[in-house]
């Protein structure tokens, strides 16, 4: 067996997709990784990456994506993924190509490309340069089973073909009803992001696809997803490991794009035990001024303490909170903070915060249960309503926040959650989780094991 010393002279390149919830669990697969003795190389596009100076133990190289700048400002997912993929794959092999030459002369190697699934290129690329790859999963694999589904829920009219989509003019019997073999799924949580769905089915499906990659690794864990493992499992003929979660098992990391506020700790500090809701959407989701409007009012008058996260230019037509609606900063000076950027892990993990409104993000998902945070659900895009629907009917520690955002019913969200009988079950079973989480991440644990078989066969490619 190889000594963890010797594993130095083998470089991992790393190659994340840029948006922050993607880059997030890559790093934190660097850190596992370099943890266990490899050498990192992250790969990165020049749109979106993380800053070199945050990551000592880590070096970088840029791969030129050519992003046309109206691809990068439609903020069409389907086409900026596409693009990237067509862009990138050229790039890449010369990336590799130059790093091999350079190994030829000293001791090192490159041991595997580890690319995330939307940059499916990278197994192209390692393919053609001769290099072993695996694919990391960003999302959960209760996404990954409805992905995989989409091609049979269009045959069997879920959702209509191309021009047609339109969620508000589809059945309402059928957007609401649970899809067969897909609970808690209906078609209204299919993960379709546009009116025309086709360009998306295509990405994810060749995002899904598995030619030459030697194995899957997946930002989840056992005690959460286990049985749906076994059933997405059956569909490849590679291993899987579930590692997760990634931001537990890896040395902690500055994996924010954004600069966080950390003074909201000391505001966080102030509050009394599990009173306060923080309420952050993410990095990429965004609302009208009505809806901000709404969101303020409804947070004001629960009583609630809480800190809210309004990204900048997160409020559609403003920098940032100008459009906060007239009397709110004055309602809120004893109850609220508001800021632009969390250290979200940290607060998550503080003895004030009782409570989590969230878009559902597959790494906030991950970061509130691990820290038995029960959670408000209000899925925007993406995977979102998929996890969502996991949080409220599977792992019961969500209430769903649906339809148009309006004071009254957040005001009463809030209460259900932080003082309501519903909230303190939700609370229980949030910590049931968190201590199962940190079984699973212990010696012996299933994520613990996974790592270990996952870093043997590393060595053995
Ligand atoms: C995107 C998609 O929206 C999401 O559905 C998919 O699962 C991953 O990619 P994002 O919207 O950014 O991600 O959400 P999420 O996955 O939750 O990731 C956000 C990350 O930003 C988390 O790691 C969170 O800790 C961090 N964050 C968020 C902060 O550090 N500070 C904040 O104020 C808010």
């Amino acid at each position: 067996m190889e000594e963890r010393g010797q594993r130095s002279n083998r470089r991992l390149v790393l190659v994340p997709c840029p948006p922050q919830g993607h880059i997030t669990p890559m790093l934190n697969l660097g850190s596992l990784l370099h943890s266990k003795g490899f050498s990192i190389v992250i790969a990165h596009t020049h749109f979106s990456h993380p800053h070199p100076s945050g990551f000592p133990n880590f070096t970088f190289a840029s791969i030129p994506d050519f992003l046309p700048k109206d691809v990068l400002s439609s903020g069409d997912a389907a086409a900026i993924t596409a693009n990237l993929n067509t862009n990138c794959e050229g790039p890449l092999r010369q990336v590799l190509s130059d790093m091999m030459a350079q190994d030829g002369a000293t001791e090192s190697k490159i041991s595997c490309v580890i690319y995330d699934s939307l940059m499916y290129c990278a197994e192209a690329a390692a393919y053609y340069v001769k290099l072993p790859s695996m694919a990391l999963r960003t999302s959960s694999i209760g996404t990954q089973l409805i992905f995989s589904e989409l091609p049979r829920l269009q045959k069997e009219g879920y959702f209509p073909p191309k021009g047609m989509f339109n969620p508000h003019i589809v059945t309402d019997n059928k957007l609401s009803d649970i899809i067969p073999g897909a609970y808690p799924l209906r078609c209204k949580d299919l993960p379709l992001f546009t009116s025309d769905p086709e360009p998306m089915v295509q990405v994810i499906a060749t995002a899904l696809d598995i030619k030459t990659s030697s194995a899957i690794l997946w930002n989840t864990v056992d005690c959460l997803e286990e049985q749906l493992s076994d059933q997405v499992q059956k569909q490849y003929h590679v291993p899987f490991f579930s590692l997760g979660p990634l931001h537990k098992v890896a040395p902690s990391l500055p994996t924010s794009i954004l600069e966080e506020e950390t003074d909201c700790l000391l505001w966080l500090d102030k509050q009394a035990n599990d009173s306060v809701i923080y309420v952050s959407l993410g990095s990429l989701a965004s609302m009208d001024e009505r809806e901000f409007a709404e969101t303020a009012w409804g947070l004001a008058n629960s009583g609630q303490p809480f800190l809210w996260v309004v990204r900048p230019g997160s409020v559609r037509g403003s920098e940032w909170i100008e459009l906060s609606p007239e009397g709110f900063e004055e309602a809120i000076q004893e109850t609220g903070c508001v800021i632009r950027w969390a250290p979200q892990k940290d607060v998550l993990a503080h003895r004030a915060v009782g409570g989590f409104w969230t878009h559902c993000g597959w790494n906030s998902t991950l970061e509130s249960i691990s820290e038995g945070v029960p959670m408000i659900c209000q899925p925007c895009l993406f995977d979102q309503n998929v996890n969502a629907r996991y949080l409220c009917h599977v792992w019961r520690v969500g209430l769903e926040l649906e339809g148009d955002l309006d004071q009254k019913e957040i005001e009463q969200a809030v209460r259900r959650l932080m003082v309501g009988e519903e909230g303190k079950e939700m609370r229980l079973r949030a910590a049931a989780l968190k201590d199962q989480i940190k079984l699973s991440i212990r010696k012996g644990g299933s994520s613990h094991t996974a790592i270990e078989e996952l870093v043997n066969l590393i060595i053995s490619l």
